[in-house]
């Protein structure tokens, strides 16, 4: 994230869009018959690489949209313990041990202690959401997400009434995550919400994809996905839930508070200090978009912000 990004491309580096388009169909349907010849394919979702999730419900998030094919959102990951890379991750993280899974939950909470992932995330109330993940390196995604609302995690954990904030923490374990090593960022990752935030009906704690257990280079085996906000907040490979009083330091607020602030909402009309916020490319996609406020989840979160300066609190 600290890496300067090109420029707009030109028109000149356009391809004709009849050509482009001509060619993205030709592309598609490659790729579904090789779904298809793998016998794998069902509802032309499951791409047949991970373990299935069974008996999510589906939701209407998202419906609409176009999805980010399985194998960019697979291929081109941030995840910094490995690599900075975008690419190294899909191989780096292949043998992160997953399971047995435990999170630890403490602070301000009445049930704090060690948690099986199972136990923490019950996997017979999953739900698919499909969400846009826009990375604060202005390029975007669709992703159909399988995991449950945050609430109902918090809910049963019972937050104290000091509890004001949720800071979450990825595992720390350098043997497995190498770059942690060496002096990128202060490990390990560290993410926070205000309360009313990770409450929010939009927040989940995700557990797969494309209705699969998680990748490893997507975070596995649980992350946050918070919609309306860049994507460095969703923080991956949870291993730690803390309920604060105070607000939490993220990682990349110690490492720039300049750059990266702690409500990280995405916002067209506040730059990163180093390029425009203005606009996104959509992973797979040539023109690029405008960046909508909130995400586009404007109508449901921007009442979280009423009166709040979101240029002073970015
Ligand atoms: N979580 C951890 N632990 N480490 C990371 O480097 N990168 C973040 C976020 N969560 C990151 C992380 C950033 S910058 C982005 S854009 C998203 O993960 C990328 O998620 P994806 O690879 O599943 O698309």
């Amino acid at each position: 994230m600290l890496i300067k990004m090109s420029e707009d491309m030109t028109e000149n580096d356009i391809t004709a869009e009849s050509v482009y388009k001509q060619r993205r169909l030709f592309l598609q349907a490659g790729s579904a018959l090789a779904l298809l010849g793998s016998g794998l394919l069902s509802a032309a979702e499951r791409p047949g690489v991970g373990r299935p999730l069974q008996g999510y419900q589906k939701t209407p998030w998202g419906k609409a949209e176009t999805l980010t094919p399985y194998r960019d959102i697979t291929s081109y990951n941030n995840f910094y313990e490995f690599s900075t890379d975008k690419e190294e991750p899909a191989l780096l993280a292949k043998n992160l041990k997953t399971s047995p899974w435990d999170i630890v939950v403490e602070g301000e909470v009445e049930r704090p202690g060690k948690y099986h992932l199972e136990d923490l995330v019950p996997m017979n109330k999953l739900e698919e959401r499909i969400y846009r993940l826009r990375c604060v390196e202005a390029w975007s995604m669709v992703i159909p997400w399988i995991g449950i609302p945050l609430a109902t995690v918090i809910k049963r954990l019972q937050p104290t009434s000091k509890a004001k904030y949720v800071e979450f923490t990825t595992l720390f374990d350098p043997k497995q995550m190498p770059n942690q090593n060496n002096r990128l960022l202060d490990w390990p990752y560290v993410e926070g919400l205000r309360m009313d935030e990770a409450m929010h009906p939009l927040t989940i704690l995700a557990v797969g994809l494309y209705g699969e257990v998680m990748p490893n280079q997507n975070g596995a085996p649980v992350r946050l996905v918070v919609p309306w906000k860049y994507g460095f907040k969703n923080i991956k490979s949870i291993a730690r839930i803390r309920f604060t009083e105070q607000q939490p330091v993220s990682a990349w607020m110690k490492a720039s508070s300049r750059e990266y602030g702690f409500y990280a909402n995405v916002n067209p009309q506040v730059s990163h200090p180093r390029w425009s916020q203005a606009k996104e490319r959509r992973i797979g996609e040539f023109r690029k978009r405008e960046t909508l406020m909130f995400n586009g989840y404007g109508e449901q979160v921007a009442g979280l912000y009423t009166g709040m300066d979101l240029k002073r609190f970015f």
